[in-house]
C-alpha cells in the first residue's frame, strides 16, 4: 500500500493546489440573489447543494418527493443565508410533473438562473436480474424528466443568460458493473445534453451546460448500497456539492469529482485491453 500511499499523497497536494486556483475564478458573489430550481433536495449531494446556494445568498426553489424532508431543509437554508427558499414536492416518474415544477418555481423567483438537476430514482447495486420495467421507470426519473424539466426552463434561462447544471455519474463515462440501468440513464443524460450543448452554441443561445462526473459519493444511500462490494473509498457529499455549483457557477461544460477522475476516463479510453480486468478488480463478487 506504501506506493499507492505516494500517489494519493501527491494526488492530494496537487488538488490542493488546483482548488486554490480554481477558487480564483469563482466569485461567490455571483450567487448573491440569483435564481436555483434544484431537484433532489431532501437528501444526499442535493441537500448539500441547498446549503450551499444558502451561503452563498441564493434564492432557491427546492424539490424531492417528501414533503417534511423538503421543509426541514428548507428552514436551515433560512438560518444559513438564503434571500428566499421555497419548495414543490413532486414526483419525477409522473411525466406531468417537471413542467409544473418549472411553472411554480418561475412564479415564485420570477424566473431562473439555475436549473440543477440532481435527482435520481432509487437503484439497487446488484446484478442485472431482468426487470425490464424498472429501467423504464428509472429512465423516466433519471432521464426523461430531466428533459423535460430543461425544456420548459429554457426561454427562462435564455432570457437570464443561465446555466443547466446536469449531475451525472463515473458511470455515466464508464459502464461499472451493478448498475446497469442506472448506467444507461446516466449515459442517456451525456448523449442528450452535450448535444443540446453544442446546439445551443451553434444558435448563440448564451445557455451554458454544465456536466458533473462524480465518483462515489457517502451519502448514507451510497454507502449502505456498496458496502462490502466495491474497493473504492467515498468522497465527501458536501465537497462534491460545492463543486457542482462552482462548476455551474463558472460555466464549465465538465466537472470531475474527485478531480483525478477525469484521468481515470482518460485511461480507460486509451487501454482497451486490459481495462474490464482492472475494473473488475475493484469489485467484490462472490457467486451465490
Ligand atoms: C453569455 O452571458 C455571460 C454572462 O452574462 C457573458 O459573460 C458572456 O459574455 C455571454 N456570451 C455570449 C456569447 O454572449
Ligand atoms: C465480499 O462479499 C462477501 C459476500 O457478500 C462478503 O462476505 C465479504 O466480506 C466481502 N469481502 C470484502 C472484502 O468486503
Amino acid at each position: 500500500m506504501r506506493p499507492l500511499g505516494k500517489v494519493l499523497c501527491a494526488t492530494g497536494i496537487i488538488a490542493v493546489l488546483l482548488a486554490f486556483f480554481w477558487k480564483d475564478t469563482f466569485n461567490p458573489e455571483s450567487l448573491s440573489g440569483a435564481r436555483v430550481l434544484l431537484t433532489g433536495a431532501s437528501a444526499g449531494i442535493g441537500e448539500q447543494m441547498a446549503y450551499h446556494y444558502a451561503r452563498f445568498g441564493a434564492e432557491i426553489l427546492l424539490t424531492a418527493r417528501r414533503e417534511a424532508v423538503l421543509q426541514k431543509v428548507m428552514e436551515k437554508c433560512l438560518t444559513l443565508g438564503a434571500k428566499k427558499v421555497f419548495y414543490v414536492p413532486a414526483d419525477m416518474s409522473s411525466p406531468s410533473e417537471p413542467e409544473k415544477v418549472v411553472q411554480f418555481a418561475v412564479q415564485k423567483l420570477g424566473g431562473l438562473d439555475y436549473l440543477v438537476l440532481n435527482h435520481i430514482g432509487n437503484s439497487p447495486f446488484q446484478m442485472w436480474n431482468g426487470d425490464v420495467e424498472y429501467t423504464r421507470w428509472l429512465m423516466q426519473v433519471n432521464f426523461f424528466s430531466y428533459v423535460a424539466l430543461t425544456t420548459a426552463a429554457l426561454p427562462t434561462l435564455e432570457k437570464n443568460k443561465g446555466s443547466l447544471v446536469v449531475v451525472s455519474s463515473l458511470t455515466g463515462k464508464i459502464p461499472t458493473p451493478f448498475t446497469t440501468s442506472y448506467s444507461a440513464t446516466k449515459f442517456a443524460l451525456d448523449g442528450f445534453f452535450s448535444s443540446l450543448r453544442h446546439e445551443l452554441i451553434m444558435q448563440k443561445r448564451n445557455i451554458s451546460v454544465t456536466l458533473c462526473i462524480l465518483g462515489l459519493i457517502d451519502t448514507d444511500t451510497a454507502l449502505e448500497k456498496t458496502r462490502g462490494k466495491v474497493y473504492l473509498t467515498a468522497s465527501p457529499a458536501a465537497e462534491a456539492a460545492l463543486a457542482i455549483i462552482q462548476a455551474g457557477a463558472t460555466k464549465v461544460q465538465e466537472v470531475f469529482y474527485p478531480w483525478w477522475l477525469q484521468y481515470t476516463c482518460s485511461l480507460w479510453v486509451l487501454f482497451p485491453c486490459h481495462r474490464n480486468q482492472v475494473l473488475q478488480s475493484y469489485y467484490n463478487y462472490s457467486s451465490p
